[in-house]
């Protein structure tokens, strides 16, 4: 949205969010403080901010002013019921589609920009028409689903690969499609607009993310093998990266994938398919999601068995925990798992992250319930120095790809370690051969 006003300073763009606190730091004097970081982001608000750009928590008003509404809002794994584990929880859009059908007053375009099951258009459209004032209010669904990476959010909205549209293919239904493809097109070359109808499109997001989820646990697949033979799965990346038809990207091999989104979309594929009785459909996907949970696993093991099966008291330096580098979005991180994993044995802990605050790390821990609040903050300490997190560590894992990782003193950091000083290099970002001619026992992921 922020992208949106940026780019179109004759549309007025209103965020609400009924999170008071969120909005009051989307709204902090001091544009740094925003909550989401993303490079390039703040620069965004702070141009557009207070000119076309607003946050609020006025959900009425906003609904009732708009001429189009995004829908945002969280759809994540159900954790009850029917469909628990696997299902999208839909209460939040369904509180959102009663909000605009009680609050309108004049015909609106609302269009899905939250990752949804296929056919939730048509959920949408029944409690939109069933529930309104009965006053002639005319409700048009659009599919818009977001395709950006975190890490680069603000690259890929102002240069998309392609924005998609899906609606009705009747005459309203178009035209609510070409009053959106005109708000994108103020930026995004025409071309790059693609528009189809509202299924295609609902599916077309779960099947980008359950396609690009696949290839890393592909590559994470071989990379066990290669742990078992002479092949080095870097090697293998760049050989077959460079055949076109597959291409080089997304073949990192690394402790897994994580973030808010690629495990629960490819859950949700999993259980459309299932309800549609497709086994071998479901079956295949939800292989992905099997294979991303062992290669935590996996990782986590392979620390406690190169520390002589057993970690008990032993400190292990974590460096990230964000699920991936430029961003302090944990959702899902790999991070946490192996933490967890670690904990089990009677690990210490000690976490650095450039961009994740203490409260986040033990929020996570928490979550998982596993163990009280009270174990894990005695046995995860977070600091704000890497340093000081390898300070007479046993062994460092890297779990996240942050860069500055590669520019750190490594001889320093091994003088400081406990001897020997073992290094998990769980995204296979840094130079095997220089810490090992310092002295480091380095284990990468896949070599
Ligand atoms: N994060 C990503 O990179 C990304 C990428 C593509 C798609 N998506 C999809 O976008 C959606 C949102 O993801 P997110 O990461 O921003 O989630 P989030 O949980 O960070 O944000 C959702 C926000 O919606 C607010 N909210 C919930 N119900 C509301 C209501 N009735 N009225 C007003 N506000 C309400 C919550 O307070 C919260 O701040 C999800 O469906 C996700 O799958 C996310």
């Amino acid at each position: 949205m922020a992208v949106i006003a940026k780019q179109c300073p004759q549309i007025e763009v209103t965020v609400v969010d009924l999170n008071e606190a969120r909005i009051a730091s989307w709204n902090d004097a001091d544009v740094n403080n925003i909550p989401v970081y993303e490079p390039g982001l703040s620069a965004v608000v702070a141009e557009a901010r207070g000119r076309n750009l607003f946050f609020s928590t006025d959900v009425d008003k906003a609904i009732d002013d708009a001429d189009m509404i995004f829908i945002s809002v969280n759809t994540p794994t159900k954790t009850y019921g029917a469909g628990k584990g696997q299902a999208a929880d839909l209460k939040w859009i369904e509180l959102c589609a009663r909000q605009i059908a009680r609050v309108s007053k004049s015909d609106k375009i609302v269009v899905e920009k939250s990752t949804l099951p296929v056919r939730t258009a048509s959920t949408l459209k029944d409690i939109l028409h069933h529930t309104s004032n009965g006053d002639g209010v005319k409700f048009q669904i659009l599919s818009n689903p977001e395709f950006l990476a975190e890490g680069t959010a603000v690259e890929d909205l102002l240069a998309p690969d392609r924005v998609l549209i899906g609606g009705d293919q009747d005459e309203a239904g178009q035209n609510a499609v070409q009053a959106l493809v005109d708000v994108y097109a103020n930026w995004v070359p025409r071309e790059r607009i693609l528009t189809t109808n509202v299924w295609s499109s609902e599916l077309s997001k779960l099947t980008a993310n359950a396609m690009l989820a696949q290839r890393v646990s592909s590559i994470n697949a071989l990379s066990e093998l290669c742990e078992h033979t002479e092949a080095d799965i870097n090697e293998v990346a760049r050989a077959i990266g460079a055949d076109s038809r597959i291409g080089p990207k997304f073949l990192k091999a690394s402790v897994g994938f994580g973030g808010s989104c690629f495990q629960k979309d490819i859950l949700n594929l999993v259980y459309i398919a299932r309800t549609y009785g497709l086994t071998e459909v479901a079956d295949y996907w939800e292989q992905v999601i099997i294979m991303n949970d062992h290669q935590k696993r996996r990782f986590a093991n392979k620390i406690i068995k190169r520390l002589y099966n057993t970690v008990n008291g032993k400190k292990i330096a974590f460096l990230g925990w964000a699920f991936k580098k430029d961003t302090n979005d944990t959702r899902e991180s790999a991070a946490i798992y192996v933490a967890d994993h670690l904990l089990f044995e009677q690990a210490n802990i000690a976490v650095y992250d450039p961009k994740v605050p203490a409260q986040q790390v033990y929020t996570d821990l928490d979550y998982l319930a596993t163990r009280s609040p009270d174990e894990n903050s005695d046995y995860v300490k977070v600091v704000h120095d890497p340093y000081e997190a390898c300070k007479d560590a046993h062994a460092i894992a890297v779990l996240t790809e942050w860069d500055e990782f590669k520019t750190y003193d490594w001889q320093r950091i091994y003088d400081n370690m406990l001897k020997p000083a073992h290094l998990f290099d769980g995204r296979n970002i840094l130079d095997r051969n220089e810490l090992e001619a310092i002295g480091f026992k380095v284990s990468a992921v896949g070599s």
